[in-house]
């Protein structure tokens, strides 16, 4: 069954709104070298050890999912010694045909720049570079036309007028304060465009992002911490379908009832290097 086959066949009568699912563009990036040989968030501990064959399998069936669903899905060839390469989502922010490379915070990182520029340029854009550091759709999220940024671990601030002006979007700027909640990605997820629909962790933010993210979305669904600690934020929708950590059954019976979809995927080793499912998509917005 395709997008648009489970859009058509959603009952006009469902809870909620009617949602509907628009077809994605995704790449991501086999955590062939998934390891965790360094600590840089605090989910990360080096004496836990990886089962990389699980993290192959799990990581195989959120692209199966995408697949099922019918959007796209690109690989990006992943590289030996580079174990969070498979967190694509920081691979940088590609959106109305700019493309915006990823400039990670920790040498340790720094290198899958390289790796994501040169998926980018064979696949047609032109990646440009940031001066101060970002760490792409981690804290770069798209929502309707406009780019939600945080700052305040990984991504400077100063990067948002960088990134302002080479996609010529108007930047939100919302400073995380919890570092476990270390990019934006682990906090907040954009669930529709139009009209902008987002769900979030409140205590993740300082009072004026929280302040400025209601006055924008005052629909929005606010996620407790036994799903946001579960990194049930960490979530990717195309509108209708929502895919989220297994865990984050709170937050489920919430998109539920807002008229989403959820369709929970166990990604239990990439836990381990602090991400989930939308920390390994990157979503093309062209
Ligand atoms: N170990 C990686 C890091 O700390 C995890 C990145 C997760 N990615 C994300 N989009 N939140 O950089």
């Amino acid at each position: 069954m395709t997008v648009s086959d489970l859009t058509a066949a959603a009952p006009a009568c469902a809870r909620g709104p009617v949602r509907r699912a628009r077809a994605r563009h995704f790449a991501m990036t086999a955590p062939r070298h998934f390891a965790v040989e360094y600590a840089i968030n605090p989910w990360m501990d080096t004496s836990v050890p990886v089962d990389v064959d699980l993290a192959l399998r799990q990581w195989e069936t959120l692209r199966a999912t995408y697949i099922d669903l019918g959007h796209t899905v690109d690989l990006v060839d992943a590289v030996a010694g580079l174990p969070d390469m498979v967190y694509a989502a920081n691979g940088g922010l590609i959106v109305d045909g700019h493309a915006v490379l990823a400039h990670f915070t920790f040498p340790q990182r720094a290198a899958e720049a390289d790796a994501y520029a040169a998926w980018m340029t064979a696949a047609g854009w032109h990646p440009e570079r940031t001066r101060h550091h970002n760490e792409g759709q981690g804290d770069l999220l798209v929502a309707g036309s406009t780019v939600l940024a945080g700052h305040g671990f990984r991504t400077d601030r100063r990067a948002h007028d960088e990134i302002a002006e080479l996609t010529g979007l108007p930047v939100t700027s919302l400073e995380l304060v919890d570092p476990r909640f270390y990019h934006l990605d682990t906090a907040l997820t954009v669930l529709s465009d139009e009209p902008a629909t987002i769900a979030y962790y409140p205590p993740a933010f300082t009072a004026d992002a929280v302040a400025v993210l209601r006055e924008m979305f005052p629909t929005a669904i606010e996620v407790g911490s036994a799903d946001a600690f579960v990194l049930g934020l960490n979530a990717v929708s195309d509108g209708r379908h929502v895919v989220l950590p297994a865990g984050a059954t709170g937050f489920a019976d919430q998109l539920r009832a807002a008229g989403f979809e959820p369709i929970g995927v166990d990604l239990s080793e990439l836990l381990k290097g602090g991400g989930s499912v939308k920390c390994c998509t990157l979503e093309v917005y062209s």
